[in-house]
């Protein structure tokens, strides 16, 4: 009966053990995947920062980043950029408070051209220059990375009108 026991016991102790070292291994490798997830995920946020920086009609350069596929708005608007009465439609085309200026050579790379409702709501703002757009119409690539816009001195609410 002792030597029954004795294997019984040697026989829960090896099955106990070998459950141990598969619950161990399936933590080890849960662990290494959500690293290499987290890494992955750090790569690809870090691939999809643009940093913008507007620079005020005195000089004062207010730097932020957005990621490819926000609108100039939305770089404003998700890290507080203090500009005063930006973006006042909230992107709807139809204050111009989202004027910006751009140096020529970025103007000549946006991927696109303003469209008709742009134009007429560029025509209502202060300040216009062949290099206008309207920030809520400007969707950021990863070819804008370091991109530098004017912020004209006086915005022009449409609405208001
Ligand atoms: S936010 Fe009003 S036109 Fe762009």
């Amino acid at each position: 009966m002792l030597v029954i026991n004795r294997i019984r016991n040697a026989a829960i102790l090896s099955l106990r053990n070998a459950y141990i070292r598969n619950c161990l291994s399936n933590e080890i490798r849960a662990a290494t995947n959500s690293t290499r997830t987290f890494s992955l995920g750090l790569a690809l946020r870090q691939q999809d920062v643009v940093n913008v920086t507007f620079v005020r009609a005195n000089g004062e350069k207010i730097k932020s980043s957005g990621k490819v596929g926000d609108s100039l708005l939305d770089v404003v608007v998700n890290n507080n950029v203090d500009l005063d009465g930006f973006g006042a439609c909230e992107g709807t085309l139809t204050c111009s408070t989202c004027h910006l200026i751009f140096k020529e050579a970025d103007y000549e790379k946006l991927p696109e051209k303003p469209g008709d409702e742009e134009l007429d709501m560029l025509d209502l703002a202060y300040e216009l220059t062949d290099t206008s757009r309207l920030g809520c119409q400007i969707t950021l690539t990863k070819d804008m990375d370091g991109l530098e816009v004017q912020v004209p001195a006086t915005i022009n609410d449409a609405r208001a009108a």
